[in-house]
């Protein structure tokens, strides 16, 4: 019979969630624009109500109170708080005030992500990440949410999954705005990376108390399809891409390759009191001609994936928590989790991700959380309302939250700081 797991007190527990995927009505982001086009989201889904998180916010924190919770990641829609350039909405400052009230009463402390893939219209109009004003715009808004918000919020998360941006925006071309141009690639993620000092020295110095801030990395765990010296190099392209370009420039406050030369940003270096690390699997990559010179391997045909048609690779999850040991920066797991009907499933997931981070906890991580992705279904980006990531799923028509085997389980891991050795046997033995 195997161990249990056992995480250590003050661990924190809980779920993430992102503006636009769960609160609905987000009508004036370039999301919405989108959608609205036609012909972009895979389903044929738009994001429309949502999860109407935006009007059950209370429900859900309650839910995950009664559900042995004591942490909540979710983000500001900077659409609702800054509509127009330089015009603030006092009334949606508001209703986040109200957002993070209710999370204190809940007893779940709040981590709050300030940019998740949705930019205001108005800044896409002017070029998104690709402006030269991105660096400044993004500080500002920082600032001013630390200022209205500061005193509620022990925890910021500045932008989440940086590498995402100029990739699925401006390489693969499957996000708005959807084009693919190295160049317009390269530009955003120059902007990007200074962004992230400017709005964490925005907050630092608005927020009334000494929060903790940090941007989100998704890392994935990049490997050669073969032993070749061309797929070798294709790996550690991605790996720099992915990985270094972030990690690296943060700690020594420079623009690596492929976006610079090495060059300093005033303010960034060290813009990190924590780091966030979202994981849901690895990439296997060959030479290639693309825009990046690289290719991505599809998994094996035996090979266990999500509905996303993402492998199922636990270990690399580890090798991404040891590598990010190297920085010596705390960091909070902000996703995990998998798209998939099949919630047992979701369990085992669940239980071999929770091994691994356990493993690295024991090789000398310094691991403060774990939010899995996600509380509830809900709208997947360009795969739309198809894809079920959630611990609860959310009823067509009503949008009740309906509890999983999965909620079960992570309740009770949640409330004992502990998987069963049962369970490890069971789906990791
Ligand atoms: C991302 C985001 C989430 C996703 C989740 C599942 O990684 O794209 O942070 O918004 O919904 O990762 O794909």
């Amino acid at each position: 019979m195997a161990d249990d797991l056992i995480f250590p007190d003050g661990f924190f527990w809980g779920t993430a969630t992102s503006s636009h995927q769960v609160e609905g009505n987000n009508r004036n982001n370039h999301w919405w624009a989108w959608e609205q086009a036609g012909g972009n989201i895979k389903d044929g889904t738009v994001s429309g109500i949502a999860c109407d998180h935006y009007n059950r916010f209370a429900e859900d924190f309650q839910m995950s109170h009664e559900w042995g919770h004591n942490a909540h990641r979710f983000s500001i829609e900077w659409s609702r708080i800054e509509p127009e350039e330089g015009r603030w909405d006092e009334r949606e400052v508001e209703h986040y005030r109200r957002v993070l009230e209710s999370l204190h009463d809940n007893d779940l402390v709040p981590f709050v992500t300030l940019h998740h893939f949705t930019n205001p219209v108005w800044f896409e109009d002017m070029g998104g990440w690709t402006s030269d004003r991105a660096p400044e715009l993004l500080g500002r808004y920082a600032g001013y949410m630390a200022e209205q918000l500061g005193d509620a919020v022990p925890y910021w998360l500045t932008i989440n999954e940086p590498p995402v941006l100029p990739a699925a925006c401006y390489i693969a071309g499957v996000h708005p705005p959807a084009k693919r141009d190295f160049g317009l690639a390269m530009q955003a993620a120059r902007h990007i990376l200074m962004s992230l000092g400017t709005m964490h020295n925005a907050i630092r110095e608005k927020a009334p108390h000494d929060p903790k801030i940090g941007p989100v990395m998704n890392m994935t765990y990049a490997m050669p399809a073969s032993d070749s010296e061309e797929d070798r190099a294709a790996a550690k392209l991605m790996d720099q891409y992915w990985n270094a370009y972030w990690l690296d420039g943060i700690r020594d406050g420079v623009i690596g390759a492929p976006a610079g030369q090495g060059e300093e940003v005033p303010g960034l270096k060290g813009a990190w009191d924590i780091v966030g690390l979202n994981y849901y699997s690895r990439s296997v990559v060959a030479e290639g001609r693309g825009v990046m010179g690289l290719r991505q391997v599809a998994p094996a045909p035996d090979a266990e994936t999500s509905t996303m048609g993402w492998e199922v690779y636990p270990e690399g999850f580890y090798q991404s928590m040891m590598r990010l040991k190297d920085y010596d920066v705390p960091v909070y797991i902000t996703e995990n989790g998998i798209g998939t009907d099949d919630d047992e499933q979701r369990v085992s997931y669940l239980v071999r991700h929770l091994k691994e981070v356990s493993r690295a906890m024991a090789d000398g991580a310094d691991i403060r959380s774990y939010f899995h992705w996600c509380q509830q279904d809900n709208f997947e980006w360009a795969e739309g309302f198809r894809q079920k990531f959630g611990l609860f799923a959310t009823e067509e028509g009503t949008l009740n939250r309906i509890p999983k085997e999965s909620a079960h389980f992570f309740k009770d891991v949640a409330e004992n700081n502990r998987v069963p050795g049962r369970l490890v046997e069971k789906y990791a033995g």
